[in-house]
């Protein structure tokens, strides 16, 4: 068949736009899915950060009257990327984080903010622009969740896909804001929007949507109980065959040691002995004590799921064991407080950057020995994929993506050549302590550490196969949708 068209639609797109990791997954896959016969094409708001990156656009449609204001659709291309941006002044011309305002709460106008993303989607997916009919509309998270409701509910036959990047995050609204929305009234059912008596766009992306996908196979598991399903389990159980776990990639030209701009010294898996420049870089930036003991570093929003209060925990231990750690993250007041206190605790054994720095992290990958990610959920997880191309030997809790992409360094996976990290029970202090101490173990054996290293690099982190599986996807709805 014919190149299969595919409308994203996403509050965020690296390099453009980035909070997490659903910013490296939109913008590392339309690149990807175009050697597998699919041409994406995303929608994305016209934050002031995304207009100032355009440099030639077209306008391409004009809607009057947009959830209070007027709006125009643009066409672009940037860093390679097709983009429709939503140029809707009212609703998106803010500096800073997409979703919060500068005191740090969601903007109280987020609920009209993304059903009007949504709403053009399903617009543009009823083939309103000249010359372009999606045959596909692919919503990322709760942002984009209602365009699969628009569509179903305003009777488009175009077929559509919700990808949960993560369940915590859902897009709850009280009832009063279903008017705003404009949809019929039989949208405000348990087949549509509603949800404990408010309004959820993420629950009625999940009741509309043609096809339900998220980002491994272990979570798709794990949303389906009653622990990890943050009430939506009911849902997803009962819509299970259209639910599949497709284990995200990474852009691996971005993420490259052997070309990456940020490190001090560039690397291959030859070549592991120049990863120490980069360790020096590293001490230095976090004023650390320079040694040849084991560095851990760690890269993350501050929050709950990553269980990093959990660390904070076991500080003292990993200091005691000989170990250093360097902590890249923001969020959390409190969390950040606490590493802040750890680091006045023990100068030059924990060092700390709160902020969010990009090139930070590309160097914290390519010098730390070893990288902690003790999450008590994990959709995926990318930061774990970045650190086995990087040859950092990743350190995670086993739940979700984690449990997925990482083979523990248990005797048989040692003895086959296929450990690639160490796993350890989530949401348990003791098995993280006793996880750094195996970890330190393992260290401590030069040579068994560079077989880590080197089985991590080998691992296969592309999104090659997973882009096969979108594709197969998507043809088996498109096909579906011609019988
Ligand atoms: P999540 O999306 O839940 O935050 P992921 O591991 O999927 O978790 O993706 C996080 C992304 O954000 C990665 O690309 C990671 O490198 C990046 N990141 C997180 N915190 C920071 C930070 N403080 N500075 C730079 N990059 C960060
Ligand atoms: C979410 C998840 C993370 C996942 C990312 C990209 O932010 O928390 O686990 O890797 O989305 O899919």
């Amino acid at each position: 068949m014919s190149e299969i068209k595919v409308l994203a639609v996403t509050p965020e797109i690296f390099p453009l736009i980035k909070t997490g990791g659903l910013a490296d997954v939109t913008g590392a896959l339309p690149g990807v899915l175009a050697d597998h016969g699919v041409a994406v094409r995303t929608l994305i708001p016209g934050y002031p950060k995304v207009l100032e990156a355009i440099v030639e656009g077209q306008e391409v449609y004009h809607f009057p009257h947009l959830f209070g204001g007027a709006a125009n659709l643009i066409a672009t291309k940037i860093a390679g990327l097709d983009l429709l941006v939503l140029d809707a002044p009212h609703l998106f011309r803010r500096p800073g984080n997409p979703y919060l305002g500068p005191d740090g709460k969601d903007w109280p106008d987020n609920p009209q903010r993304f059903a009007a993303l949504a709403c053009v989607a399903s617009e543009v997916g009823r083939g309103v622009l000249e010359g372009y009919q999606p045959d596909i509309v692919h919503a990322h998270d709760w942002q984009a969740a209602l365009a699969p409701v628009y569509l179903y509910f305003n009777g488009h036959r175009v077929k559509s896909v919700v990808t949960v990047h993560n369940l915590a995050f859902q897009g709850q609204f009280p009832a009063s804001e279903f008017a705003m929305l404009g949809l019929p009234v039989d949208a405000f059912s348990m087949h549509g929007v509603e949800y404990y008596g408010g309004v959820g766009y993420l629950k009625g992306g999940l009741a509309c949507a043609d096809a339900i996908t998220t980002v491994s196979p272990t979570y798709a598991e794990e949303i389906c109980t009653h622990a990890f399903g943050m009430g939506m389990q009911g849902l997803l159980r009962s819509r299970h065959e259209l639910l599949h776990g497709i284990v995200n990639g990474i852009d691996t030209k971005v993420w490259n040691p052997a070309i990456d701009d940020a490190l001090a010294h560039c690397y291959d898996i030859r070549s592991l002995g120049r990863r120490l420049f980069n360790k020096r870089a590293i001490e230095k930036r976090f004023n650390l004590q320079e040694d040849d003991g084991l560095l851990y570093c760690v890269v993350s929003r501050l929050t709950w799921q990553k269980g990093l209060d959990i660390l904070v925990s076991n500080l003292d231990a990993l200091v005691a064991s000989g170990a250093r750690l360097a902590l890249l993250g923001s969020g959390d007041a409190e969390l950040e407080q606490q590493f802040h206190d750890a680091c006045l605790r023990h100068p030059g054994r924990i060092g700390v950057v709160t902020g969010y720095d990009e090139a930070l992290s590309h160097l914290l990958m390519g010098g730390s020995d070893a990288i902690l990610v003790p999450s008590r959920f994990e959709p995926c997880g990318l930061t774990q994929l970045y650190a086995l191309r990087y040859g950092c030997v990743p350190v995670v809790a086993r739940t979700g993506g984690l449990a997925d992409t990482i083979v523990d360094a248990n005797q048989a996976a040692l003895a086959a050549g296929a450990a690639t990290g160490v796993m350890f029970q989530s949401a348990d202090g003791a098995a993280l302590n006793a996880a750094l101490e195996r970890t330190a173990r393992l260290y401590a054996d030069r040579k068994l550490w560079a077989a880590l290293q080197r089985a991590g690099m080998k691992t296969d982190v592309s999104w090659d196969a997973s882009a096969t599986r979108y594709a197969a996807l998507y043809l088996e709805l498109v096909e579906g949708q011609s019988t």
